[in-house]
């Protein structure tokens, strides 16, 4: 592909949370981007683009619209299209894009297969084994004598296909709920049963282009609803980077034994990575590993990450699609950055939502508001799911931005508001014990 020498560029972003919100307004900053539409998007982030009400799943229409818009570059956030193969599709009509085709998509899209991936190429991860029968798996279950063990559905589950299982019975359920009841469909036709890793958690989210791999600033998600990490999972209620574990020893091996060694892999099954690779890892006692790959940006990671990023993300998105990372610039702020998540009440069960969203500008300073679950009725904003927002401040301290970001999400309120009072509390005290 030549060069793209685009200015006032048409750009179109697939998704509609918070991380999408997040990737537009930092392409705003650009002086290459002028208009944005975002498919869905939601209300919330009708300022920074034009909401269009075409689902992310929904590939044609996705395309159709992509060429009756003339859009110049398309950025293909959350992982379902992506496994679906949006990109093939939409560089089939000529858009650049950004984000992996369907053969690379699929690291997130299969565990079986990205965990044969890094058993083939001795990257560092749980030990574990394939099932295809839950005959095979209860009889593997059964004969098992350490746990907890961790059980995964091969496929896509919205996140929730990982199940801890403490006991024999616990396993025993898990089995029989992924492979006989399908609780996750499809997704559990196969299943990954590996061993428990301990250690502390780290995000890193890399740029790679195939031949070049840039990871971005590390961060620290906080999954369970209730503080001190109590409680169900959820997508994430809140974010902090840098994550203090990642220390530039860890760095440096996390790039030699396992960055690097991914990338290349990719290559050599002839399914090159091109876009925002996840790297979810465990700093276990015998050194980092793998938990997850994701095949595109992390929801609430990158509304930390980009706010620290001082480079022009459209010239890193455009120089990732032509193949060409290396020549580009990416700088990321000395500073700390906290994410606060405002959810519904109730989440991630029921809860109730379509109140008003108030936002006092006075409050809320320069820390940014990233919008997921809302929507717009007439001028005003609502509720409109469970994670409705998060506010993110950077300062040139973790334990300042945790300060700032608290302060903040008290100048954008909804009645029946829920946020966990203790996002970044773990990391400043690995922090202080350094
Ligand atoms: P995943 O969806 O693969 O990120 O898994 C969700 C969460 O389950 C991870 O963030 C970890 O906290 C936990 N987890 C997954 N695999 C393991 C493992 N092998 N050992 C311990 N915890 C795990
Ligand atoms: N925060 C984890 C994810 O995006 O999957």
């Amino acid at each position: 592909m030549a060069e793209t020498n685009f200015k006032n560029m048409t750009v179109m972003v697939v998704g509609g949370g918070g991380r999408e919100h997040a990737i537009i307004k930092k392409i705003k900053q650009s002086p290459l981007v002028g208009k944005i539409y975002a498919l869905p998007g939601n209300g919330g982030m009708a300022n920074d683009a034009e909401c269009v009400a075409i689902g992310a799943k929904d590939i044609d229409k996705i395309c159709e619209f992509a060429v009756a818009n003339n859009i110049d570059f398309a950025i293909v956030a959350p992982d379902d299209p992506l496994v679906l193969g949006a990109v093939d599709k939409l560089e089939e009509k000529g858009i650049p894009c950004f984000g992996p085709r369907a053969n690379a998509a699929i690291i997130e899209g299969s565990k079986v297969f990205s965990k044969d991936l890094m058993k083939k190429y001795g990257i560092p991860t749980a030990e574990y084994e394939v099932f295809n029968s839950a005959e095979a798996a209860l009889e593997y279950v059964k004969n098992s004598d350490t746990f907890p063990i961790v059980i995964k559905a091969d496929g896509l589950a919205l996140g929730k296909g990982v199940i801890i299982a403490e006991t024999k019975e616990d396993a025993i359920d898990a089995v029989n709920s992924i492979m006989c009841d399908k609780v996750f469909g499809k997704s559990g036709d196969n299943i990954v049963i590996e061993e428990f890793l301990t250690g502390p958690e780290v995000s890193v989210l890399s740029f790679t282009d195939g031949k070049t791999m840039v990871p971005m600033v590390s961060s620290m998600d906080h999954k369970r609803i209730g503080d001190n990490d109590t409680g169900l999972n959820t997508g994430g209620m809140g974010t902090v980077a840098p994550n203090p574990c990642y220390t530039e020893d860890v760095a440096k091996v996390c790039m030699e034994k396992i960055f690097l060694p991914t990338m290349n892999a990719m290559n050599s099954e002839g399914r090159t990575f091109c876009g925002c690779l996840y790297f979810g890892l465990m700093i276990t006692p015998k050194g980092p590993k793998v938990i997850e790959y994701n095949c595109r940006f992390g929801d609430p990671e990158t509304q930390v990450v980009l706010p620290l990023l001082e480079s022009d993300l459209m010239e890193i998105m455009i120089a990732v699609s032509e193949k060409r990372l290396s020549d580009v610039e990416v700088k990321f702020a000395d500073r700390a950055a906290c994410c606060v998540i405002k959810a519904s009440n109730g989440y991630p069960q029921s809860y109730k939502s379509g109140f008003e969203i108030k936002e006092d500008a006075s409050v809320i300073g320069d820390a940014e508001i990233f919008y997921a679950g809302a929507k717009k009725d007439g001028e005003k904003t609502l509720s409109a799911g469970g994670r409705v927002l998060g506010v993110t401040a950077t300062a040139p301290t973790l334990a300042e931005a945790v300060k700032k970001a608290y302060a903040a999400s008290n100048g954008v309120t909804f009645e029946n508001e829920y946020k966990r009072n203790d996002i970044g509390k773990r990391a400043l005290g690995i922090l202080e014990s350094l």
